[in-house]
């Protein structure tokens, strides 16, 4: 047992005092500390009062002790976290938080975060959930005692996905931590020393030039505005936040998706599934919503008529499809299943081919070599796959199903627009198992989700078993029938989405690639 502010609570051996009292629901404001983070002892605002012994301790470095007694919070204590907190905002803008008019300001001032270097709270794309902001309310921060310092530091913006303004950096070190003890990279250190103490790269050079891997974690640790995700950095208030796994590879990183205007406009990673390592790599952090937001997605099911693509609506297109799948025996027909399909949407696919006795399934490109061999005349693909055009005059038609016009487009008969995962409800089974996908905003146009394309096939052609409303009926059936995936990894390193190379759709991915081109894993 040891007492905290005169409550009883139980020792646990290998916990600090902080972690003992968040334990117990007694708060201690802290800066530099972190949930993920080995402590560091750098901002000093935890300090607490331990009976028995001279000054005060860092709750966060100080290990408990049974028998311990401990004082968070009284007069003594909070005049010394006042002072603390003055000094470390000596050198950081404050002046937003010192205005007489503050209360007032976020109603007229709401969309100015544009602003270069950031001047105050009100530029700053951190105000939402700035942590120093909280700790200036809890302590009723109104004046400063200690002069002013401004760094006058230039904004760095010499990589492809951050902003970086050290002017807001109240040397915390979590940035540091998370890069070099949690992420494992070591990207990130402590530059220069005393007053010119700052954080960067090892010879200060641009992050692309390391092997900065770009997850973002420095940027989601950073308590301050300091590091913000460029692209992502401009909006204030989400309509709405709403979580979801990646589908880009088969890690399986769980995300929290800001939505604005019915537009993917920012995540990070999900709150709730604490990991030690976030993992989470370039292309879901900073690729996926420009990927996804792009405005030459499909959007209108099309039919080929006198040799052009013609948009429809979709019975056009499921009858098109039919007519298509009767002119040949299934042995001439073959089906490509896409490795980015969610599971309910394989499953119907696998079902839709067992009806019909189709049992071409091809799942990689080589399989393509099979469309001569075994004579196939009909290519139903979900994936846009540059080596169709080899085979081109070898098939009589293709039904392209797909997020994008990726290659072989150009050469279908019947183009089905899908929709993307974040447009969508169901589960994709990763290396950790089956994971919730969850809609997340509304698909382009008349794009549907896979399986809705499917079962509409499936009822134009009569197949039975095909009527679901929602993805669950499919993951019972799944259950129920003890369905088996068969579908090929995604290495973590793959860098198409479906048939469309990411770098196509995000031009700082590109750049980062070429960037590095000599190296086997570029991030
Ligand atoms: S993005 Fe990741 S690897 Fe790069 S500096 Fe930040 S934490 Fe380190
Ligand atoms: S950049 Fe952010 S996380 Fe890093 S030391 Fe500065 S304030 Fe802390
Ligand atoms: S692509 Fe893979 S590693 Fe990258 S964020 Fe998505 S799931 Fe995670
Ligand atoms: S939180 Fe303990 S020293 Fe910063």
């Amino acid at each position: 047992m040891l007492v905290i502010d005169g409550k009883k609570v139980p020792y646990e051996e290998g916990k600090t005092i902080l972690e003992i009292a968040r334990d117990n629901d007694i708060h201690i404001p802290t800066l530099c500390a972190h949930e993920r983070l080995p402590s560091f002892g750098a901002c000093r605002l935890c300090l607490v009062k331990v009976h028995g012994t001279k000054g005060f301790m860092n709750s966060c470095t100080t290990p408990a002790k049974p028998g311990m007694i401990i004082t968070t919070h009284n007069l003594e204590i909070k005049k010394l976290r006042r002072a603390i907190f003055e000094l470390i905002l000596s050198e950081h803008p404050s002046s937003c938080m010192m205005c007489s008019q503050a209360e007032h300001c976020d109603k007229f001032n709401s969309g100015i975060m544009k602003a270069g270097v950031i001047t105050g709270c009100n530029t700053c794309p951190n105000k939402e959930i700035c942590e120093v902001r909280a700790i200036a309310d809890e302590l009723n921060f109104k004046s400063i005692r200690f002069p002013l310092f401004y760094k006058e530091l230039p904004l760095e913006r010499n990589d492809p996905f951050f902003d970086r303004d050290y002017n807001l950096c109240i040397h915390c070190g979590r940035c540091v931590r998370v890069c070099q003890d949690i992420e494992g990279e070591g990207i990130l250190v402590f530059t220069k020393r005393g007053h010119d103490t700052k954080i960067g790269t090892s010879f200060e050079k641009p992050h692309i030039e390391t092997n900065c891997a770009f997850c973002g974690a420095c940027i989601d640790v950073c308590p301050t505005g300091a590091l913000s995700a460029r692209g992502q950095k401009w909006y204030e208030d989400p309509d709405e936040r709403v979580s979801t796994t990646c589908m880009l590879c088969d890690k399986g990183c769980h995300f929290e998706v800001d939505v604005k205007w019915g537009r993917i406009v920012a995540l990070r990673p999900d709150p709730n599934y604490k990991t030690v390592k976030t993992g989470i790599c370039v292309k879901g952090r900073f690729c996926l919503p420009t990927m996804l937001n792009d405005t030459e997605r499909l959007r209108f099911p099309r039919i080929r008529k006198n040799f052009k693509l013609y948009p429809t609506n979709w019975d056009e297109a499921a009858i098109r499809v039919r007519e298509i799948l009767e002119s040949y025996p299934p042995s001439k027909i073959a089906i490509y299943l896409s490795s980015f399909l969610i599971d309910e949407a394989e499953y119907l696919f696998s079902k839709f081919a067992d009806q019909l006795e189709i049992h071409n399934i091809f799942r990689k490109p080589e399989d393509l070599k099979k469309i001569k061999k075994n004579g196939i005349k009909i290519l139903y693909t979900t994936e846009g796959l540059p080596e169709l055009k080899k085979y081109k005059d070898s098939l009589e038609s293709i039904i392209f199903q797909e997020v994008f016009p990726a290659e072989g487009f150009e050469l279908a008969d019947v183009v089905l627009p899908a929709a993307a995962f974040t447009e969508e409800n169901g589960t994709f089974t990763t290396t950790q198992g089956p994971m919730p996908i969850e809609k997340v905003v509304k698909a382009p146009g008349l794009a549907l989700e896979d399986w809705k394309i499917i079962a509409k096939i499936s009822q134009e052609l009569d197949l039975s078993g095909f009527k679901y409303i929602e993805a669950i009926e499919i993951q019972q059936e799944m259950e129920r029938v003890n369905f088996k995936l068969e579908r090929p990894e995604i290495d973590e390193y793959y860098l198409k989405y479906r048939g469309t190379p990411i770098a196509e759709k995000v031009p700082d991915f590109d750049l980062l690639l070429k960037y590095r081109k000599d190296r086997e894993k570029p991030w």
